[in-house]
């Protein structure tokens, strides 16, 4: 069923401006089948193609997807591997539909560091897309929001450190400072996060940008995420009352 039109009641469906997604339950899929975990992971990309269609297609502005954290390193290098080289073969598979989408693609995090092949690509399809104007696709990889925020304020001191920047008294260290450090710093907070695959936690993602964010935990295993169970999200966050701290307005 398509949201554009679609109603809530008299109103009509509102599509978040920034929807971010923790995409969980791949090693899950891929077990219940009796299949390697970069099985679940190569299904988990299906999943990635048909979400980020359906944001462009319903006018969505910004999509976070939390790829690869500072903490799966953890994971066996075979399965690292695999996710970066599933990276590489979606952006060689789908940059010239992105192109002819208007999707921007960007990475997130200190991506820098992954292997050589797989940062290399992510820089090309940066490049390639960088003038585009619709949706605004962010691959968080090698990313975690703790070490995001203690870079941020690293960076903060060496530019003052290093005479970039004049240092100001410690009562102006606010908070649109420190957002204009990290990653973020030119995006809008997510309105929605969802994780999928049944866990209820935030795992090190977007710990500063998620202060107003209505969250959504979903039992779906992530390939089995598509659009429809994008839309039921969407659905639910238009139901939510969000206040940001505030009272309804009357
Ligand atoms: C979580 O499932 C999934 C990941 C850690 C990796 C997901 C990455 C991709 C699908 C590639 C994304 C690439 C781009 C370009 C967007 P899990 O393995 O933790 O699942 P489990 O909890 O069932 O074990």
């Amino acid at each position: 069923m398509s949201s554009v039109g679609e109603k809530i009641g008299n109103t009509e469906l509102k599509m978040p401006e920034h929807i971010a997604v923790i995409m969980d339950g791949n090693g899950r899929w891929a077990s219940k089948r009796g299949m390697p975990r970069v099985a679940g992971h190569n299904a988990g990309m299906k999943s990635v193609e048909e979400i980020v269609r359906t944001c462009s297609d319903e006018g969505v502005k910004y999509l976070t997807v939390y790829a690869f954290s500072t903490e799966n390193w953890k994971r066996p290098a075979e399965e690292v591997s695999g996710i970066f080289n599933i990276m590489v073969l979606y952006i060689r598979k789908k940059i010239r539909e992105l192109n002819e989408n208007n999707v921007r693609i960007r990475a997130l995090g200190e991506w820098q560091q992954i292997p050589e092949s797989a940062a290399k690509s992510m820089q090309y399809a940066m490049d390639q897309t960088k003038d585009n104007t619709g949706l605004v696709f962010n691959v968080c990889v090698n990313y975690g929001s703790r070490r995001e925020i203690a870079k941020a304020v690293s960076s903060m001191i060496r530019d003052y450190q290093a005479g970039e920047k004049e240092m100001p008294p410690a009562e102006e260290i606010d908070e649109s400072l420190i957002n204009s450090y990290l990653f973020t710093a030119d995006l809008p907070d997510p309105d929605l996060i969802i994780r999928t695959g049944g866990e209820k936690r935030i795992s090190n993602f977007l710990l500063w940008q998620c202060a107003y964010s209505e969250f959504i935990f979903s039992d779906v295993l992530w390939p089995d995420f598509g659009r429809e169970e994008l839309l039921e999200c969407v659905r639910e966050f238009n139901l939510r009352h969000r206040r940001f701290g505030g009272l309804d307005k009357k």
